[in-house]
């Protein structure tokens, strides 16, 4: 089989596939959010320094042992540390399976918000329209949910599909640089605006009264969702790295790129937000709301953004290129792993794993109150009761399920492979050759991951078995 796996085609294609696959709706959607939740400042130092101590080496870990062995993650796992570990390869499959199935979902908003905006642009913005109305009247209608996550879904099996240069690379190479500007026309906006002190301010002003053991452990899970670690994505693609790329650089500058995209994104919709002076109804609107009720509500706003009308869509591209260099990412983890476990070609296999994955998808796409089966899992003798008290639809008890148990426990157990079970030659010889940075240091990272990313992942898993510390 190895001879005709893909490979990048190069080191810069490597690297935009991967920061692609990290740059996300956890990006735009999760972390202004979270530090919005957690006020801002002392939340966000606490998340550099986890991004920094356990994110990053976890990305060295698992882009080493995916060009090691040059196999998808479980295979890799098998043969960097022993057959046992196949499992731990196969709870990352699960994981991806799961993530993408929900994921979708909220991909498909983006096309809506997209149509909605530009529609908007167009047309003018109907006076006395209540976004909040158009976000829960959108996400209640099943057959639109399933509808814009098919359109996704097919938009996400046909790059895999292509394989990994032809397809991912290709996609990554045309869609980052258009990311990167968008982000930037809109930042250079928001400069402009009178809210911008403000949104700096709290952002960068730390202020550690305000920081409890539960936003510790929210700002280290999130560093996992949003460098796409603890489920193999980055075994995987790093299984097709060349020898003479070096992963320490690549890993430096993905996980750089990553944590700044989030910082821009956030200060973005701080300044909008601080602009109107909506702060006080952001917190109301849930997660959801900063990205699809709040925005698009300010995009149209008068005097706020300037160009708003213009920018609103352009807004919600940004949001669905990212999520799609994402969700590539996950579905290459499932079908790379049914093509080299299970030797099938990798047209059937994504085709397959695509449509599989599109079945769960669609109890997603009906969580928002489009059926009531998926919306209220709680009703009684529902298994929501049983399985996990509080979430009422089959989404949140997915997304409960993979931010909280499986990116973690599957963060723990590849950090303690690479760490502890794998020998000091074995990931040396990966880390460490002519192309290695002068700023890495083999034996602090080897420190970190035996014992700093180990000491911190363990103190998630605990705070969610024992302390019931919810990141979803
Ligand atoms: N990193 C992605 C985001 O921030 C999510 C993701 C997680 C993608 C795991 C792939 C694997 O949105």
């Amino acid at each position: 089989m190895t001879e005709q796996r893909g490979n990048w085609t190069s080191s810069a294609g490597f690297i935009l596939a991967a920061t692609g696959s990290a740059i996300g709706l956890g990006n735009l959607w999760k972390f202004p959010f979270i530090t919005w939740e957690n006020n801002g400042g002392a939340f966000v130092l606490v998340y550099l320094v986890c991004i920094a101590a356990v994110g990053l080496p976890i990305m060295m870990a698992e882009l080493l042992i995916g060009r090691k062995t040059q196999k998808s993650a479980v295979g890799a796992l098998k043969e960097a540390v022993g057959p046992a570990w196949g499992l731990v390869g196969l709870w990352g499959v699960l994981c991806g399976f799961t993530l993408l199935s929900y994921y979708t979902v909220i991909a498909g908003w983006s096309l809506y918000f997209f149509a909605k905006t530009a529609g908007w642009m167009v047309g003018g913005f109907p006076a006395g329209t209540s976004l909040g109305q158009v976000f829960t009247e959108q996400s209640a209608n099943g057959g639109l949910q399933i509808a814009l996550s098919l359109g996704f879904s097919v938009a996400t099996v046909s790059v895999v599909y292509f394989g990994v240069q032809k397809g991912i690379e290709k996609i990554a190479r045309l869609f980052l640089p258009v990311l990167f500007l968008i982000l930037a026309l809109l930042f250079t906006v928001s400069f402009a605006m009178d809210g911008s002190r403000e949104a700096l301010t709290f952002i960068f002003r730390p202020s550690f009264n305000e920081l409890d053991g539960g936003s510790v452990l929210e700002a280290l899970g999130h560093a996992f969702f949003t460098l796409s670690l603890g489920m193999g994505a980055m075994i995987t693609y790093g299984s097709y790295i060349a020898r003479n790329q070096s992963i320490v650089k690549a890993s430096g500058v993905i996980v750089l790129l990553d944590t700044v995209i989030a910082l821009v994104a956030t200060v973005i919709m701080f300044t909008v937000i601080f602009t109107a002076g909506m702060q006080d109804q952001v917190g109301d609107t849930g997660t959801v709301g900063m990205l699809f009720i709040s925005l698009p509500q300010l995009f149209f706003a008068e005097g706020i953004v300037p160009g708003g009308s213009f920018l609103a869509p352009l807004f919600y591209v940004l949001v669905a290129l990212a999520a799609l260099t994402s969700t590539m990412s996950l579905l290459e983890v499932v079908t790379s792993y049914i093509i080299d476990e299970h030797e099938i070609e990798r047209g059937k296999a994504t085709l397959a794993c695509g449509s599989v994955v599109f079945l769960f998808t669609i109890l997603a796409a009906l969580s928002f109150g489009g059926a009531d089966f998926a919306s209220n899992l709680s009703a009684p003798g529902r298994i929501g009761n049983l399985l996990f008290a509080g979430k009422t639809s089959w989404f949140g008890m997915a997304d409960h399920f993979v931010s909280n148990w499986m990116l973690p426990t599957g963060g723990l157990a590849i950090t303690v492979a690479a760490g502890w079970f794998m020998t000091r030659e074995s990931t040396e010889s990966e880390l460490v050759d002519e192309t290695v940075p002068g700023w890495f240091s083999y034996d602090t990272w080897r420190f970190f991951i035996r014992y700093i990313s180990p000491a911190a992942v363990a103190a998630i898993v605990v705070a969610v078995l024992f302390f019931g510390v919810d990141f979803s």
